[in-house]
């Protein structure tokens, strides 16, 4: 008898459900009386408070095309993880207790960056870990995509796409801001995708005069609107000089909920033309995997179950070059997959006339 528990921890995305589905239905599809699977509550809040279920394998099944996760997710931010919790509880020590308490041979862990440090530092203690990718930043190393990120793209582009045809109309300049924490993977796609006219992504930080450079073209060229997608982290070039807790605080006492508000009265200042921001914010997580995600997850899941089976424990099951791998949690970890401002991508939307305010 194999025993699994499987947990989805940090913010959700699409795709969460199929990964579980495909993790579960690839380990008892053959096998269903040698395993057993527990479903821990909440992400790591529930192994650390001992918050688990046992599941049957058909409660993962027709759950491929269901948003969210079957199992909740939460936040334990890594950075806190050897601060005790609100009741003094050790948290590290606790989730190893009820690892061994339920007799667990391995641990499925579904989670982005933060998640990953918390999963290697659980590899570290002697736990049998194996995760899965799942961000719609798309900023995992080791992994060419994320699941998640596909359909957080969709959704972004649709958001673009609808408020090109009310710019149009209106004659507006529009600025959609779009998610991906400290990357603008999210941004870069979905801004491509919509035909935004301007991108502004955190690792390309920007020069306002350049961005509105980019819209007083526009306007001469007699084309009467301009959109731009800009990532929830875009940085300016003056603000780029800060260290981090200088800008951390510049952000703490900024006016605006958010860096596109921001832009958004510096644009009307300088260009004089009606700015309006839309913010689609947590839809872009939201709703059903799209196709690619859910071919994504569901390989990625089966291939972890293969992982588990042969005692494969300490890596992430990652999609490279269209294969299935375990890369090891130690070259995951604590790092950042960010965009390279000098790619092809970068140079080709350059071309085409898109400015990135630098
Ligand atoms: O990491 C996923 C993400 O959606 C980021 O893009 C965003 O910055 C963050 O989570 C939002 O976090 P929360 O859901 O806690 O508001």
């Amino acid at each position: 008898m194999i025993k699994v528990g499987i947990l989805t921890s940090g913010g959700d995305c699409q795709g969460l459900n199929g990964a579980m589905y495909g993790v579960v239905k690839g380990l008892t599809e053959t096998n269903k009386d040698k395993v057993e699977i527990y479903g821990i509550l909440d992400g790591y809040t529930g192994l650390i408070n001992g918050d688990y279920k046992k599941m049957k394998p058909e409660e993962f099944e027709n759950i491929l095309n269901f948003g969210g996760s079957i199992l909740g997710n939460s936040r334990q931010p890594f950075k806190k993880i050897n601060e005790p919790d609100e009741n003094g509880k050790d948290k590290v020590e606790a989730m190893k207790h009820t690892y061994k308490e339920l007799g667990l041979d391995c641990l499925v862990i579904l989670g982005g960056n933060g998640t990953h440090k918390t999963a290697n530092l659980l590899y570290k203690e002697g736990l049998n870990v194996v995760t899965l990718p799942k961000t719609i930043d798309n900023d995992l190393v080791g992994t060419d995509v994320s699941f998640g990120f596909q359909s957080a793209v969709d959704i972004a582009t649709n958001t673009i796409d609808c408020i090109h045809t009310t710019a149009a109309s209106h004659s507006r300049v529009f600025i959609v801001e779009l998610m991906g924490h400290k990357t603008g993977w999210l941004t870069l796609h979905a801004g491509i995708a919509g035909g935004s006219d301007v991108i502004l992504i955190p690792e390309i930080p920007y020069d306002l005069d350049k961005v509105v450079e980019a819209i007083n073209k526009r306007i001469n060229d007699k084309k009467h609107f301009t959109i731009l997608a800009v990532a929830e982290g875009a940085i300016s070039k003056d603000d780029a000089q800060l260290t981090k807790k200088q800008y951390k605080a510049k952000v703490a006492s900024r006016r605006y909920p958010s860096v596109s508000y921001e832009i958004a009265d510096q644009i009307q200042e300088k260009c004089g033309v009606e700015v309006r921001v839309a913010v689609p914010g947590h839809t872009q997580r939201g709703g059903s995997p799209c196709p690619y995600d859910r071919v994504l997850c569901t390989r990625l899941g089966s291939a972890a179950a293969q992982a588990i089976m042969d005692g494969k424990f300490g890596c992430m099951i990652a999609m490279i070059n269209n294969k299935t791998k375990c890369v090891p949690l130690g070259e995951v970890a604590g790092k950042l997959k960010t965009v390279d401002p000098d790619s092809q991508m970068i140079q080709e939307a350059k071309r085409i006339g898109i400015s990135f305010g630098d």
